[in-house]
């Protein structure tokens, strides 16, 4: 009997004040596929965090093959154990599979598996077996049907690993289907499974379900590419999901909603209830050029407003994505799209994620010569996690491009970042919506004078200057040492600041729009009751003469009915939530009529 290991190695998660691990669900699948299709193979463990090295190794005994299931955020510690475990067991045959190997990876392995895992690994395992050499490149066609893939968790791979761990709560990769059928240039998963959508049977998706049901998980990601795309099933699935985890320990699910999104996601949220940690309309750039260069066939820019329009009428919460280092962006087309969202109706969230360069993508094999991009390596820069200690982990991140140089990310870096704190997370939102119904001031404008003023703002131009030096030095250095700022926490480190500087904020707000019109005092008043403050009570009523819903110059009522918790699975029990702000909820009334 051999026995195989497999490293699928992670951070902790801080979840609302608990320790949060992934289950090892690649090793898991990969294990129980081996296991169905080999009888002369047994499980040595799957090793899930980050170990001491030597403490691990000297609780093996006996290993005849080591899996690394490998990511951006575990490259360099399953490096270090597998020359570890080949110094150790020196006829144990390392191989290497995940997202981000490549053939450099073979400097440190006897084998890589490319591309899906499950039928390399059997075919390794069997060369192993049977005493023949090995290959040093395993790769597959994908499997024809996922329906011979039985189930991690149904198949009990994780249940010693809940037991040992009492007191944690876990997140469970879910997929319903594998593939997806687009290929932006700058994601990973795309580019390896390209084509085809494989789905799962209905019946392993329900038995999953009712393990996490009957297990401590807090978290399910949805690990579907573009979940929404199968009218019915999808709908189903979301069905099942919400009879199934009534009462569980479930705290959000977290998916990537289909890209061409329509009504169906919002039928899938509202199905979901306060699980659902609202919908992504992801845009990732809102610079035409941009978008064709990354292959991406973007839903139409009408489209995007009707989204926003489904979004207030099934009163859910949405927000959109973009990457800043995109190619042929530059600082204008940034700045104009950054607004544009706003025109077309997205207040809610934008999350603006930093450019990283992983290495199977074609933004980094063909496009970083193409468009002159350069990179730095950064650390500390997985969000979330509970504590780095010196971690050598790194990722290419994206500082300048041949139509953005370092100073003009940085400067686009810097308004994506007043735009997120002031307009998105509140304090100047309703002055510039009143601006813009009222006097006809287009975002664009009111967010670049307020990036002129920013500067020089009371209190504010503290908190910009510490920014503006942690992301230079991010540039420059790939770490950040500025006070009370880490690489992962770059983005979002302000929100509690602002918030305790409420009224600076809303009066610079003020400041900035009396550049364009005098600013009445019942604007003034609702912009301060917009976001949940104690100084302020509810319900209370405003009288103003434009209709922000309507876009109308008409006289109408708001009533500040009471708290709208926009994030409730990242509630904090401050008014600071992990995702955003609380905001007041304004029941409109039309008063002319
Ligand atoms: C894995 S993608 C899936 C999203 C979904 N399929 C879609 O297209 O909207 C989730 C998010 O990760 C971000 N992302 C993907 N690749 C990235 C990269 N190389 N650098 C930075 N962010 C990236 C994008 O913002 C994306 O919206
Ligand atoms: S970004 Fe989304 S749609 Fe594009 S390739 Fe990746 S998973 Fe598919």
């Amino acid at each position: 009997m051999k026995t195989v290991y497999f490293f699928q190695s992670q951070f902790s998660y801080d979840l609302k004040s608990a320790k949060q691990y992934w289950f090892p669900y690649t090793a898991g699948t990969l294990w129980v596929y081996a296991n169905q299709n080999l009888s002369d193979w047994q499980l040595g463990g799957i090793q899930y965090k980050r170990d001491n090295i030597q403490d691990y190794i000297d609780s093996i005994e006996k290993i005849d093959l080591a899996c690394f299931c490998t990511y951006v955020w575990n490259k360099e510690y399953n490096i270090e154990m597998s020359q570890a475990i080949k110094k150790k067991f020196p006829k144990c045959h390392i191989s290497f599979g995940g997202p981000q190997v490549t053939e450099q990876y073979l400097e440190f392995s006897d084998s890589i598996c490319l591309g899906e895992g499950e039928v390399s690994l059997v075919e390794l395992m069997t060369d192993i077996n049977m005493d023949r050499s090995t290959k040093t490149i395993y790769q597959n066609s994908r499997m024809p049907t996922l329906d011979n893939l039985p189930s991690p968790y149904t198949q009990g791979v994780f249940d010693s690993m809940v037991q040992a761990e009492p007191g944690t709560k876990w997140a469970a990769v879910f997929e319903t289907n594998r593939g997806c059928p687009y290929s932006c240039t700058f994601c990973e998963w795309g580019g390896l499974t390209a084509s085809k959508i494989f789905q799962f049977d209905m019946k392993r998706i329900q038995a999953e379900l009712e393990w996490f049901r009957d297990n401590p998980v807090a978290v399910i990601f949805l690990a579907d590419a573009n979940f929404g795309i199968f009218k019915d099933r999808d709908l189903q699935i979301a069905k099942q999901m919400n009879a199934t985890l009534q009462g569980s320990a479930l705290e959000y699910v977290s998916m990537n909603y289909a890209k061409n999104s329509n009504q169906r996601v919002f039928e899938i949220a509202k199905i979901l209830g306060t699980v659902s940690k609202g919908i992504t309309i992801s845009v990732q750039s809102m610079n035409p050029d941009t978008l064709k260069v990354i292959k991406r066939q973007n839903m139409k820019v009408n489209n995007f407003a009707d989204m926003m329009k489904l979004a207030e009428e099934y009163n859910t919460y949405t927000y959109t994505e973009l990457i800043l280092g995109l190619p042929l962006e530059t600082k204008e087309t940034w700045k104009q799209g950054l607004t544009n969202l706003m025109e077309l109706g997205q207040h809610n969230k934008i999350f603006i994620q930093k450019g990283l360069l992983l290495p199977n993508t074609d933004w980094a094999k063909v496009q970083q010569e193409q468009y002159n991009i350069e990179t730095v390596s950064i650390y500390d820069f997985i969000p979330g996690v509970e504590q780095y200690e010196n971690d050598k982990e790194h990722a290419e991140f994206v500082v300048s491009t041949n139509t953005m140089s370092r100073q003009d990310m940085h400067e686009s870096f810097m308004y994506g970042w007043m735009c997120e704190q002031m307009h998105y997370n509140g304090y100047s939102q309703i002055i510039a919506k009143w601006l813009k119904t009222k006097h006809n001031v287009n975002y664009k404008s009111f967010y670049d004078c307020m990036f002129e003023m920013i500067v020089n703002a009371p209190d504010i131009k503290h908190e910009y200057n510490r920014i503006s030096s942690a992301y230079l030095e991010l540039q420059q250095t790939g770490k950040v040492s500025v006070d009370g700022i880490l690489t992962n926490t770059l983005e979002i480190v302000s929100r509690k600041v602002f918030y305790q500087m409420y009224d600076s904020c809303i009066n610079f707000a003020i400041q900035v729009g009396k550049q364009f019109a005098s600013i009445p005092q019942e604007v003034i008043e609702l912009q301060r009751r917009f976001l949940k403050n104690t100084q302020y009570t509810t319900p209370y009523t405003v009288n103003l003469d434009v209709n922000f819903e309507t876009q109308e110059c008409i006289d109408t009522s708001y009533n500040v009915i009471d708290i709208q918790e926009y994030h409730t699975s990242f509630t904090t029990g401050t008014e600071v939530t992990r995702g955003g702000m609380k905001r007041n909820y304004f029941i409109y009334e039309n008063i002319n009529t």
